[in-house]
């Protein structure tokens, strides 16, 4: 295997290279999907024939009986124009891979090269999703519903942190990321003239009472050990000096940590909105849409995947939750497995439009999945 690794690390570059070039959105990863498919099918990598619009699933099987084990990275990029001065920048005008899930794809196709080479020590067979559309929190269920996981006995999932070095795999047990959901409110009052607004209902004064108060359903509803975050990120009302709209709108995202916490925070929401309609006699509506739930690691797999981190010549942290969202989530809820955040050397975060990934970073992470896989089905082949 070793004296393959030199074409595969400059090859594994020139696939991500070559990703990085041609971003796509969410649920339009076609170009996208079949150039994976192409380097897939150059090692003779067998693709399940799933009913997806875009990304894939492939699946490796091994020479002995033993479970199905699923690899999961996603493919979708992000609506931003790229600023990050690379060579191999975005040839597509305002589309950016801003998440480095160009580097995800790259190292699971990696993976998937390593497990193939190897599948005569593998016992059972591993299934590599690529994943679209993680940005919008369509493309889990999208996959689920396509019968991918069926049977599946583990799954494994990256995201590359450009806050943490190169050479790096942080996990932990239990909540990892963040459970996401994203709420609009409509306050409708009264218009009405500035100079005599008892004759109108103001709705900004109302949004404003509202803004101030939504601190609190975390500041006096979650103890102090439990972690959760809601932001307001737009407010939009009026359209002049003199006049006191009708109507004002904002919208904003809840994040926790647990299904209690999210529950609770909706809860009194929704309270909260229906105290101020009647304290103001107005109309406040709550429109909520739930995203994907926090990612919750298995204890015994996450520590798994840590100490394959290890045996590959990785360095294993146990890290912190962190509250951007990941709609890994979904698959947990139906097999049990962790995520694990893989070292990409920074300096910008994660959506940021210098965002870079080291691509020191690649050729480590690829080998890191194979062996996670190949020793999952070998631990749970021996258990059976
Ligand atoms: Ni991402």
């Amino acid at each position: 295997m070793t004296k393959h690794i030199p074409q595969l690390t400059a090859y594994l570059r020139e696939v991500r290279h070559h990703l990085h070039r041609f971003p796509e959105l969410s649920n339009q990863e076609f170009a996208t999907t079949a150039y994976l498919r192409e380097q897939l099918a150059r090692e003779d990598i067998a693709i399940l024939d799933l009913q997806l619009a875009t990304g894939l699933v492939a699946e490796i099987t091994g020479g002995k009986p033993g479970p199905l084990v699923v690899l999961r990275a996603d493919i979708d990029a992000l609506p931003i124009e790229e600023q990050s001065g690379v060579a191999f920048s975005s040839q597509n005008p305002g589309v950016m891979h801003a998440c480095g899930h160009d580097f995800h794809a790259s190292a699971a196709l990696g993976a998937a090269i390593f497990l193939q080479r190897q599948r005569a020590e593998l016992a059972g067979r591993v299934r590599i999703l690529f994943q679209p559309a993680e940005e919008n929190g369509n493309g889990a269920p999208a996959v689920l519903a396509s019968g991918a996981l069926q049977n599946a006995s583990v799954i494994f999932g990256l995201h590359n942190d450009p806050g943490l070095p190169v050479g790096v795999v942080g996990s932990k047990a239990g909540a990892l990321t963040a459970g996401v959901d994203r709420f609009a409110i409509r306050i409708k009052g009264t218009g009405t003239h500035a100079a005599r607004p008892h004759e109108g209902n103001d709705p900004i004064i109302i949004a404003g009472q509202l803004i101030a108060s939504l601190q609190t359903l975390i500041a006096r509803n979650l103890p102090s050990d439990q972690n959760a975050v809601v932001s307001i990120t737009q407010v939009h009302s009026g359209t002049t000096w003199n006049v006191i709209p009708e109507e004002a709108w904002l919208e904003g995202t809840v994040r926790t940590f647990n299904a209690a916490s999210r529950d609770l925070l909706e809860k009194r929401l929704r309270q909260l909105l229906d105290g101020l309609a009647i304290s103001f006699n107005a109309s406040v509506t709550l429109d909520w849409q739930a995203g994907p739930p926090s990612v919750c690691n298995d204890e015994r797999w996450a520590a798994f995947a840590l100490e394959q981190a290890s045996a590959s010549g990785l360095e294993a942290r146990t890290v912190e939750a962190s509250p951007i969202g990941e709609d890994f989530a979904f698959y947990q809820q139906q097999v049990p497995g962790a995520f694990v955040m893989v070292g990409s050397g920074g300096p910008w975060p994660l959506h940021h439009p210098q965002f870079r990934v080291d691509d020191e970073a690649l050729l480590p992470a690829a080998l890191y999945l194979a062996n996670l896989a190949l020793a999952a089905s070998t631990k749970l082949a021996s258990a059976a």
